[in-house]
């Protein structure tokens, strides 16, 4: 099948089981210190994970555009992309386990409706319980899927192995369904129970594997079992059992209601529709990928010489420079699209990094014979993305809209890293015989590969290994650097936090009133002690209106205010005068959190992805109230406020 037909097929089998089909969110998420991106389809979610109404209802399903930054290294093998699609349907406290697995059973494996997998080739993998987290086995999901098995005229055998290093001892031992310990079959945003931050909402999970018959790689084990990374099983789906929250203490307590997170990879189950573990070979690749084989050729020494193309699978390097091309090239137009830009910062420096990457491997190929051209063959292949995704029912026609943007800010990109090629070059001659790859690097944003190829070209000798040590301190004190930076919106989702978040839309309002509309929120860190915020404004803020400001806040916190949500389109919001920044990054359907007391008066309208309070009774009941300690100039054009509730 198709990746469209999948997608198609997944969303209305849901669909007609009675869930409300949503939008896929931004890739860039708002107000979610964990990661830079959307990295699965339950993210946007949290707050309805965490308790809060949905508008939608309690039934969910949707294809969730995804990027995954910290698998750029890992491009190159028959499975791992950066960017894909997570289709995801959720129960908020309606379905649980015994309706899940048969329905996703169903969806595998039906023909009509569903993507009529062989049931021979599905493995299954659940939770063997956790000691440390004080969590038993997933003993109702064992039973579950061998009644399911049997109907198809399997018998099931169960295998405990715990951890993956048990797997790959003793093999698989004739079985189907695995259980595995929290490190395979828990799922968090944080992963394992013990790395999980206090409010953070995680349970026990279960996933199937698609076994491709592949022969088994020793390198990665004696034996080969569904976990194991060989590649013969490549996981296809994951139901998370999400019926617990983290608690302060360390603890886990039950969520008010407990849900149900599927997310599967969309590439992946076309793969497995396909019977071919290449995922790099579904249908959405194939117009990028001919256009890399049209121009991947060697140089031509002479006229009469003829071209030896660079065909895709001829060899492991011509086929990982051409996975890391179109997996590269894909995610980039879908974050372009989105509003991001090449930059040097956050989501903006990983998409410089793709181009960049794309370029190398490009290059490797002979695209373009090494030349920066008008049309060069990556922005060729971003448009075959476009055509591949814009389109159809549940298409993204935002890429449409977007395919000049997309073409220009690709070719720039090309350009400007062109540029520091050849300057890297200049310094590199100059260098003689001393050549400083570090410095190349740091300096001149000089690839090293490319320095050791010229290096060893003119046959000089330089300490390779201690410019690896140099450059991989210089890269992990950057991370650390920019984890740092990342860290905005909300350092987590406990009680206090949330409390602040939603004073700090009231205080943005506030601030609006009494200052006017040109105010609007800059950057946001809100942790349980204080809330950091930055607004446009060109100076110094009174304490006259800072006591105005403080005292609207507390009125709304006296009044007890409801903080409800709404979905509307993304037109009618801005029209309808609802506050938000980066407009351009959200979907066509926003949330918009209103602030509203029982009198009618509404304190807030501005859109948001939450977690709030319910109502301003929260706060009120805690005897606290508002109060701003500290405004000061932020850079410029922008201050910057710290208040408290106390
Ligand atoms: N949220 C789950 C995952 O990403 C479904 O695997």
């Amino acid at each position: 099948m198709t990746v469209a037909e999948v997608r198609d097929r997944y969303l209305a089998f849901f669909e007609k089981r009675g869930h409300v089909v949503i939008p896929s969110a931004a890739i860039v998420p708002e107000n979610d210190p964990t990661t830079l991106f959307t990295s699965s389809g339950m993210q946007p979610l949290v707050p309805y994970l965490l308790g809060e109404p949905h508008p939608k209802g309690s039934k969910l399903v949707n294809s969730q555009m995804c990027f995954r930054a910290e698998d750029i290294e890992e491009v190159g093998d028959n499975r791992h992309t950066t960017f894909f699609e997570m289709l995801g349907n959720w129960s908020l406290g309606d379905y649980f386990k015994k309706e899940q697995l048969p329905r996703l059973f169903e969806f595998l494996t039906n023909r009509e409706e569903g993507l009529g997998l062989d049931p021979e080739k599905l493995y299954v993998t659940v939770f063997a319980g956790d000691e440390d987290a004080g969590m038993g086995k997933d003993g109702e999901s064992v039973m579950l899927w061998q009644g399911l098995f049997k109907e198809k005229g399997i018998d099931a055998k169960f295998v405990e192995l715990g951890t993956e290093e048990v797997g790959s001892k003793t093999g698989m031992q004739g079985g189907r369904i695995f259980a595995y310990g929290a490190k395979k079959n828990w799922w968090s945003r944080s992963g394992v129970p013990n790395k999980m931050p206090a409010g953070e909402p995680g349970g026990p999970d279960s996933e199937v594997f698609y076994d491709f018959g592949t022969p088994h790689d020793t390198k990665f084990g004696t034996h080969c079992h569904p976990n194991c990374d060989c590649g013969r099983f490549i996981e296809i789906g994951n139901s998370v059992f999400m019926q617990y929250v983290k608690q302060e203490d360390g603890s886990f307590a039950e969520l008010p209601k407990k849900n149900v997170d599927f997310g599967g990879g969309l590439e992946r189950l076309a793969a497995a529709t396909l019977h071919n573990p290449d995922v790099f070979l579904v249908d959405v690749f194939d117009e990028a990928r001919a256009e890399i084989a049209r121009h991947a050729y060697s140089f031509l020494e002479s006229k009469d010489e003829k071209p030896v193309y660079k065909k895709y699978a001829s060899s492991p390097d011509i086929t990982k420079a051409y996975r890391v091309i179109l997996d590269h090239i894909r995610a980039a137009t879908f974050m372009i699209a989105d509003g991001v830009r090449p930059s040097n910062t956050e989501q903006g420096y990983v998409l410089r990094r793709l181009i960049r990457r794309a370029v190398r491997f490009a290059d490797f190929l002979h695209l373009g014979q090494g030349k920066e051209t008008v049309h060069s063959p990556l922005t060729r292949i971003a448009q075959y993305f476009i055509d591949a995704y814009a389109f159809g029912k549940n298409g993204y026609s935002q890429l449409a809209k977007e395919l000049n943007t997309v073409i220009n800010e690709i070719g720039q990109e090309e350009k400007r890293f062109r540029n520091t090629l050849a300057n890297g070059m200049r310094e590199l001659e100059k260098m003689g015989d001393n050549i400083d790859a570090f410095v190349l690097f740091t300096t001149y944003g000089f690839p090293i590969e490319l320095t050791e190829e010229i290096a060893k070209e003119r046959g000089v000798a330089i300490d390779t290994h201690a410019v690896r040590v140099q450059m991989k301190d210089h890269q992990e004190k950057s991370r650390a650097g920019a984890a740092q930076k990342f860290k905005g919106g909300l350092a987590d989702t406990s009680t206090e936090t949330t409390m602040l978040h939603t004073t700090t839309h009231l205080m943005l309002a506030g601030l609006r009133k009494y200052l006017g509309d040109h105010v609007h929120q800059a950057g946001s860190n809100i942790t349980a002690e204080r809330t950091r915020f930055d607004f446009t404004h060109p100076e110094k803020v009174s304490r006259e209106i800072l006591d105005k400001v403080e005292a609207y806040v507390n009125e709304a916190i006296e009044k007890g205010a409801a903080v409800t949500i709404e979905q509307v389109p993304k037109d009618a919001a801005r029209a309808a005068g609802v506050e938000g920044s980066f407009w351009e990054k959200y979907p066509d359907v926003v949330n918009v959190y209103t602030v509203k007391a029982d009198d009618g008066t509404i304190y807030s309208q501005e859109l948001c992805g939450g977690p709030h309070v319910a109502h301003t009774g929260v706060i009120r009941d805690t005897g606290k109230r508002f109060k701003i300690v500290k405004e000061e100039a932020s850079s410029a054009g922008v201050r910057r406020i710290k208040a408290v509730l106390q």
